[in-house]
């Protein structure tokens, strides 16, 4: 089948008390990894693309992965969406493109402004047939072209906003900053998260999705592996994984990956190297990055709850 839009995922992972997986796609072992995943646990996939992404690997041959993806697996329902949409313009592209799904992201501009920017986008996308994801609050991290601030907790999302900006804006779901950041430095000390935020905007709008950002957990596996072979993080630090699932059993039906991806690819390579330092042979470094990652996203799926959750999305 087709890529698809995110709609009918959200309605039953918000019905049924799970989240979707999205994870950012940079090349080919990073979407095979996390397509061979989700192939076995049968689980609905939103599979996301940066602006960095676009300019590192290039949009044609992104798309030509997945389209690969989308045909080899008729039973599983993909997403393409793009992550943190920095303008009206690339939006746009990215709805041209073939994308089924675009984030706008206003969340840095004055409430009005990122009201206009979101519901600009959102009637173009709509005209399109493809779904837009907004975001209120800031999240905290550094990404290549996402930049956050320093005090996640002064930044949280006020929910009687979000209430006004879903209904001003048309927006088809709600990135909410609850206290994630993006990146490996989440917290410096105890991991805490604003659920009463994702309470309020349930109560006051039942059955609209709710998106997590920064939503990594900076597993001990890859960090210990980082660690022993050469790397550096020794304060890196997730989000943990209880609090992933209490989200996903809330009204967060999307939940967004990138830095355990990263992680899991990196710990594999620095690993193959320290053991086998003659070893120059691509396939044999990206290959056990790419079983990783796999790996990886298959314990995320039980995290989420939404491995073998494919069909009723379709
Ligand atoms: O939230 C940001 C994602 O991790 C993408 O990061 O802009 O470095 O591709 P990037
Ligand atoms: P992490 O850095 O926690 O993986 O978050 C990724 C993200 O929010 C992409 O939009
Ligand atoms: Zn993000």
């Amino acid at each position: 089948m087709a890529l698809v839009t995110s709609r009918k995922m959200f309605q039953m992972a918000y019905k049924n008390g799970y989240a979707v997986g999205a994870f950012n796609v940079n090349n080919m072992e990073i979407t095979q990894g996390i397509i061979q995943a989700i192939s076995e646990a049968k689980a609905p996939l939103i599979l996301q693309i940066s602006k960095g992404a676009r300019e590192y690997a290039s949009m044609s041959y992104l798309r030509a992965i997945i389209d690969v993806a989308v045909r080899e697996n008729p039973d599983i329902p993909i997403c393409m969406h793009l992550d943190h949409g920095d303008s009206f313009e690339l939006c746009k592209q990215c709805v041209q493109d073939g994308f089924t799904s675009v984030m706008i992201d206003g969340s840095h501009l004055p409430f009005e402004q990122n009201v206009k920017l979101t519901a600009d986008v959102v009637k173009y996308a709509h005209d399109h047939g493809v779904v837009v994801e907004g975001e209120l609050g800031q999240l905290g991290g550094i990404e290549e072209h996402v930049v956050g601030v320093d005090d996640v907790s002064a930044h949280l999302t006020n929910p009687d906003q979000a209430i006004e900006f879903i209904q001003k804006t048309g927006v088809d779901s709600l990135a909410v900053a609850i206290g994630t950041s993006h990146g490996a430095y989440k917290f410096k000390t105890e991991p805490k998260l604003a659920f009463d935020v994702i309470e309020k905007i349930q109560k006051k709008a039942p059955g609209f999705p709710l998106v997590m950002h920064g939503s990594s957990s900076v597993l001990q596996e890859f960090k210990n592996l980082i660690n022993k072979y050469g790397g550096k993080m020794p304060d890196a630090m997730g989000v943990p994984e209880e609090a992933i699932t209490r989200a996903s059993k809330m009204a967060v039906c999307k939940v967004n990956i990138d830095t355990d991806l990263r992680m899991a690819l990196t710990a594999k390579i620095r690993q193959v190297f320290a053991e086998k330092p003659g070893e120059f042979d691509p396939r044999k470094y990206l290959g056990p990055g790419r079983e990783a990652i796999k790996q990886m996203v298959l314990h995320k799926l039980k995290v989420l709850g939404c491995a073998g959750r494919a069909s009723e999305c379709l």
